[in-house]
């Protein structure tokens, strides 16, 4: 695991320090998200909603998907990722079995963790560690290789603590996988949602141009970068989905600079294809509506060349 750029190393350093002194980076955005945030979560105290949208919250989907690539090596064919997002695993105390609950029967060849472990964006690390690493001793019972990132919720603190765990720790490097001879490449990114500390050309340093290759980011905020690099598949959180939606599909608040499209779901921008995970965990409130967590089960399928790619 590379440590992380100094950059995020100032602004976790500036977050601590305004948990201290009470001052807030970026103010007047943090101040705007904490209003919204506290008006629901009384709406939700002050009526029967908040045990309804705690129920939700911990009742998780599994969503099992195909996606085909021509780039794909044909040795990968029926290759399975288990992509893990927004976690938070502390807001509640049920959901750490809820999630081991969804995970260990399944069939997986890969388990990707797409940051966000921790409930609140700054302050004690405590809860958060001991569950992940409790989370992780069962989940590495399933002898897969498992590698992760960090989100905006997170800190290196937590990245030492998982990488301790057996997580490889993805931190703006790669991972090659190999089967019968042929390879592709996991490229993690850091953050780049709050802390902007991303960096692509260095998550590709050593990969062959012409290979078969996934971006772990956290936000789905690079995609026209993550495209003009070359990726073919772009796996991400953060939105949530938008956590509460009036109707489904139909979020207030997704937290991102991306067309609505990119927000939840699988979705093509010209060569490449993402899925926008909507979280297994919850944050600002432990409540969903309309918007259930979610676990992704990925099979990867070789598109054979002569089929046109809808
Ligand atoms: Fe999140």
């Amino acid at each position: 695991m590379r440590p992380v750029s100094d950059q995020r190393r100032i602004k976790e350093l500036q977050a601590r320090i305004s948990i201290l002194t009470r001052d807030t980076p970026c103010k007047i955005h943090l101040m705007h998200i904490k209003l919204i945030v506290e008006t629901i979560k009384l709406i939700l105290n002050s009526t029967r909603l908040g045990d309804k949208g705690y129920k939700n919250a911990l009742d998780i989907e599994l969503s099992e998907r195909e996606l085909h690539f021509k780039r794909l090596p044909s040795e990968f064919d029926g290759f399975r990722l288990l992509h893990i997002s927004d976690l938070h695993i502390d807001g509640m105390p049920e959901l750490k079995d809820k999630m081991l609950e969804k995970i260990m029967p399944l069939e997986f060849d890969l388990c990707l963790l797409g940051g966000d472990y921790r409930f609140h964006n700054s302050g004690n690390t405590r809860n958060v560690c001991d569950r992940m690493r409790s989370f992780i001793s069962e989940l590495i019972k399933k002898n897969k290789p498992v590698a992760g990132i960090l989100g905006n919720h997170d800190e290196y603190e937590i990245a030492k603590l998982l990488d301790q765990a057996g997580v490889a720790m993805l931190i703006n490097e790669s991972m090659k996988i190999s089967r019968n001879g042929a390879d592709i490449f996991v490229c993690g990114l850091d953050d780049c949602h709050y802390y902007s500390s991303q960096n692509i050309a260095d998550s590709l340093a050593g990969i062959p141009t012409d290979s078969f290759k996934i971006v772990l980011s956290h936000s789905p905020e690079l995609y026209a970068e993550a495209e003009k690099a070359g990726f073919d598949l772009y796996l991400a959180g953060h939105t949530h989905g938008g956590q509460i939606c009036p109707v489904p599909g139909f979020p207030v608040l997704i937290q991102a600079k991306i067309p609505r499209s990119l927000a939840s779901g699988i979705w093509n921008y010209k060569n490449l294809t993402g899925l926008t995970n909507r979280g297994a965990g919850s944050s600002g409130a432990p409540a969903r509506f309309n918007c259930p967590p979610e676990i992704a089960l990925i099979t990867l399928r070789k598109e054979p060349e002569n089929e046109a790619k809808d």
